[in-house]
């Protein structure tokens, strides 16, 4: 049987919820089209109040979610392998509404950037339906404490 060069990695990739409805190509389309970004323990992805153009989807590792509120510096949320963030920002065209950061020493994200989101939500729009839906209970899940 034949192997071809990307699939052991896409294969060693954790379960995507947000991509499960997805064809096997559109899935692979993405992997090859969208930038692994790496990161160590602790160190930051974005701040809050910064410019959102991209969200980032969870290869490896894990990331902590912290929000500045006053003089406090509340942990909202970590956020482990197969989950995703950063699509606030992207959706609402607002500013980051909170910081995030590694929590493993080999954390890897896949970078989508606002226009292979349009393209992909154009295509397959349970995509962008699934984002605006969790945009929408972290945004309730944070207004409400
Ligand atoms: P964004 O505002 O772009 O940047 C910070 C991200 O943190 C945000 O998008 C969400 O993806 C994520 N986030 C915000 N609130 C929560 C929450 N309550 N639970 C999990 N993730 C959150």
């Amino acid at each position: 049987e034949e192997v071809s060069e990307e699939e052991p990695s896409v294969d060693a990739l954790p379960n995507i919820p947000l991509f499960s409805d997805l064809p096997r190509e559109a899935f692979i389309e993405l992997f090859e089209r969208c930038p692994l970004r790496r990161f160590s323990q602790a160190q930051r992805v974005f701040e809050q109040g910064s410019r959102g153009d991209a969200f980032y989807v969870i290869c490896e590792g894990s990331v902590r979610v912290f929000r500045q509120e006053g003089a406090q510096r509340k942990e909202i949320a970590t956020l482990g392998s197969g989950a995703f963030f950063g699509e606030m920002a992207l959706l609402s065209g607002s500013p980051r509404m909170a910081a995030v950061e590694s929590a493993s020493e080999d954390t890897q994200l896949l970078e989508i950037s606002a226009p292979v989101l349009s393209e992909l939500s154009l295509r397959y729009p349970q995509v962008a339906r699934a984002l605006r839906k969790f945009c929408r209970d972290r945004l309730l899940s944070n207004v409400m404490g």
